[in-house]
């Protein structure tokens, strides 16, 4: 089986999965190199929409930067993050219609509390992805992804070329602080919002 089909197979059955390796150490570099020549356009991540959106460091304390779908330096693995989303769409039929997604630094130090991924009274984020861009990541660095699943808390380390997903509306989760600085890309597959076609 795919690693793709693979990651199909356990978000139908747990509703999470997670995928070791689905990026090898050069693209991880490569996209870690991206981030950190960008480095000084991140911004500051808010928390809550529209009117609600404040930034608030006791709740989140990364910087994020929007990617563009055509951004050419993230089209690799923009590539098969496409590709992973047809296969969600054939064997799950969840009709995700498209990827938003940002990089995104934690300063050591930083953390994101429990939350859930899906705005209040809105249902087009469908399934949540973390990638993880840290080479050598250990133990002792902390910066665990900590997701609440109705086994108990379930924690995974931001290692180098993992990939993380997730249903976005199933699963509290939080980054734990960390001792150095974390870099993912994190996205969204996102439904069509109903009414556009
Ligand atoms: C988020 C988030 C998890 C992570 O950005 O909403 O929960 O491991 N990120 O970076
Ligand atoms: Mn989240």
């Amino acid at each position: 089986m795919t690693g793709y089909a693979c990651v199909a197979d356990a978000l139908a059955e747990h509703g999470l999965a997670v995928l070791p390796d689905f990026l090898g150490r050069d693209e991880t570099e490569r996209l870690a190199a991206v981030c950190r020549a960008r480095r000084e356009r991140f911004a500051r991540a808010g928390v809550g929409r529209a009117d609600g959106h404040t930034v608030n460091a006791a709740i989140r304390g990364d910087d994020v930067l929007w990617l563009d779908d055509d951004d050419p330096a993230a089209a690799s693995v923009l590539a098969r993050l496409g590709a992973l989303q047809d296969e969600l769409n054939r064997s799950l039929y969840l009709g995700l219609a498209r990827l938003e997604c940002h990089l995104a630094a934690y300063p050591a130090g930083t953390f994101y509390k429990r939350h859930l991924d899906q705005h209040r009274g809105e249902d087009t984020r469908v399934v949540t992805i973390v990638l993880y861009l840290n080479p050598d990541w250990r133990e002792e660095h902390g910066g665990q992804l900590r997701i609440y699943t109705e086994e108990g808390p379930h924690d995974v380390l931001p290692v180098g070329g993992t990939l993380v997903t997730f249903l976005s509306d199933r699963f509290e989760h939080e980054v734990l602080p960390a001792t150095r600085e974390r870099l993912s890309l994190t996205g969204w597959f996102r439904r069509r919002e109903s009414g556009v076609l």
